[in-house]
């Protein structure tokens, strides 16, 4: 069973999240271990202090190594435990990085703090940094609990497979568009296609359906797609339709 650690100054902003939905269930289940540690009760300080000045003089305060150094002792390590640091100034997080952390067996996250911490937590005590984008928040725990949320929808039986196999970005391009019944409401239709039962016309139209968010949406993704022959045919079809329409 994968086992994750979360280190963190604010508990409280990741533990109901944890409880519910689908984390929730993979905890109850017993398909992951997550153990939430405010690194605070670690502090050797007599009113539980964390942070200090700065060295060299500036601005702001910085959270210190010890309390976080003594809360990484506690932790049962096993030889592959990963230590993960969440900070803008990581690698950006993606579905590749999503898959490769949901084969590790133990992860210890450390939640970063808007304050800073001393550098030598990410020299010393970190093996990756990670970032969820590039936008600054104030705090770790968001990012961490992403972090979680992307890598336990991986492990298998949390999610049936089938239904992350056709992920946007897993299969490196973005979804078709889904329906559910009515198959009109309020006047607004659903493409009759998928209504036809035709299993060889509804297979064409997903994939170019597909083939098209991305090209609209997200054509980066395209460049670094290899398409086969089928979905060259449907995008050039797809290039033709949009211009036509821009030209309407
Ligand atoms: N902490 C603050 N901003 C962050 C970001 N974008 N990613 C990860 N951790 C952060």
């Amino acid at each position: 069973m994968m086992r994750i650690d979360i280190l963190t100054l604010f508990p409280e902003m990741i533990e109901p999240i944890i409880k519910e939905s689908i984390i929730g269930k993979a905890i109850k289940e017993n398909k992951i271990e997550i153990h939430v540690i405010n690194f605070r009760d670690f502090s050797n300080n007599k009113h539980n202090k964390v942070d200090d000045y700065p060295f060299g003089g500036g601005s702001g305060m910085l959270i210190g190594i010890q309390p976080i150094y003594d809360a990484l002792q506690s932790i049962d390590k096993k030889k592959t435990t990963k230590v993960i640091l969440t900070t803008p100034q990581g690698q950006p997080f993606n579905q590749m990085k999503a898959e490769e952390l949901s084969q590790e067996e133990h992860l210890i996250i450390i939640c970063g703090h808007y304050e800073g911490i001393d550098d030598r937590v990410r020299e010393h005590l970190v093996d990756e940094e990670i970032s969820i984008g590039d936008y600054v928040l104030t705090g770790g725990e968001l990012p961490a609990l992403i972090l979680v949320d992307a890598i336990i929808r991986l492990l298998p039986e949390v999610i049936n497979e089938s239904s992350h196999q056709n992920d946007s970005f897993s299969t490196r391009i973005l979804e078709h568009p889904h329906y559910t019944r009515p198959a009109e409401f309020q006047g607004m239709k659903v493409p009759d296609v998928l209504l036809s039962g035709n299993h060889k016309l509804i297979n064409r139209y997903r994939m170019k359906e597909s083939l098209r968010n991305t090209y609209l949406k997200r054509p980066d993704l395209l460049k670094n797609y290899s398409l086969t022959d089928k979905e060259k045919k449907l995008l050039q079809e797809i290039i033709d339709e949009e211009k036509q329409n821009n030209k309407k």
